[in-house]
């Protein structure tokens, strides 16, 4: 294992004060609470108003990122913003994220890889700080896949919530910083969880928007199958990758797309619930988010401290799926 040369300086998140509740769910497709709750273990998530642009959320994380580290938005060189729910088409979010933080000086550019999008974000920077000239980078992860949800589709709709959380590294030092990360992928199996719609493929027409080709299609039981499968190989990747072994961590911060599935992969590493930080009652699936929300609520909390080892792992549409072992 070679010494990190990135470690985290500080994080921050930022979720939408609106909450919508099983309950609430109930009342605008055919699904029940209890059902919910058994087969994903969400009570209740974050919702935007619509039109809502990602990046109000992402400035917000950013922003607290950035001063929990104590850095200023100038000294920033690079913001990567891992979304599939940009503000628009293009510009990249990252630039809307780079002009409202005052980071004059940073490069700015998304990263289209779903659940995975921070864990993408991280070791892309982490690589580029190694290489390039980079001191001090910004990942955001954050979506707002409430805008493209078929609310008339109970398969989906009552999975996901928005959100943004943030992390900003710097140089390493003592040992600490990213220990290791893996990405991997399997395009040929993309037609199991996508968006047709809104791309050169399907452009808007009118045509499209009443077939509501810009909402999420997902063969839901195929997705939690090759989750569990592939996150736990990828987490023992990244484990053998850092000389660790499991009982090393002081915590697993799994993607939150399901309470069933974070069970599932807790199991096969023997982890008992102390270990695992869980959150998805509150938020439900918020896709790249969900791992630093997590980090951040964990680190304010006092659940994880300066010297700990924490896994990361995430599965989404692509399929893309990654992990990393961080040195706090
Ligand atoms: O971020 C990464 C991407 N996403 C994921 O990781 C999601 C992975 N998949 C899952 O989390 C689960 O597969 C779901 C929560 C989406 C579904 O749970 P499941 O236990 O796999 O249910 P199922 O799709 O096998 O459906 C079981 C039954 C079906 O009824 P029948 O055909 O057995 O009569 C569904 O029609 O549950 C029914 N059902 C519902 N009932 C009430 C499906 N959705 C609902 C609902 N309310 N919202």
């Amino acid at each position: 294992m070679s010494n990190p040369k990135t470690m985290i300086l500080g994080t921050g998140h930022a979720v939408p004060d609106k909450i919508l509740s099983n309950a609430d769910l109930e009342k605008m497709v055919d699904t029940s609470g209890r059902w919910i709750q058994e087969r994903t273990g969400i009570l209740e998530r974050r919702v935007v108003e619509p039109g809502t642009p990602l990046s109000e959320l992402a400035v917000l994380a950013g922003r607290r990122a950035l001063e929990d580290a104590g850095v200023d938005p100038a000294d920033v060189d690079l913001i990567i913003v891992g979304t599939v729910t940009g503000d628009m088409k293009f510009p990249a979010t990252a630039c809307f994220v780079q002009a409202a933080l005052g980071a004059s000086n940073a490069a700015a550019f998304d990263v289209s890889a779903a659940c995975s999008g921070f864990i993408y974000g991280l070791q892309i920077a982490d690589a580029l700080m190694q290489n390039a000239s980079y001191r001090r980078a910004l990942v955001i992860g954050g979506d707002i896949l409430t805008s493209m949800v078929d609310w008339e589709d109970r398969d989906t709709c009552i999975l996901f919530g928005d959100g943004a959380g943030a992390a900003v590294l710097g140089p390493a030092k003592e040992g600490r910083g990213i220990l290791s990360t893996s990405l991997r992928s399997d395009g040929s199996l993309a037609h199991l969880l996508y968006n047709p719609g809104c791309g050169s493929l399907n452009p808007p027409t009118e045509e499209n928007v009443r077939k509501k080709i810009h909402t999420i299609r997902m063969e839901g039981r195929e997705v939690f199958r090759h989750a569990v499968k592939n996150m736990t190989e990828i987490l023992r990747q990244v484990l053998r990758q850092s000389d660790l072994e499991i009982t090393d961590l002081d915590m697993l911060i799994p993607h939150q797309a399901n309470l069933r599935i974070i069970e599932a992969v807790s199991k096969k590493f023997g982890l008992g619930s102390d270990k695992v930080y869980i959150n998805v009652e509150r938020f439900g699936n918020t896709s790249a988010a969900s791992i630093p929300i997590a980090l951040d609520e964990a680190s304010k909390s006092g659940r994880l401290g300066a010297g700990d080892h924490v896994g990361v792992v995430a599965f989404g549409a692509g399929f893309a799926w990654a992990a990393g072992i961080i040195r706090l």
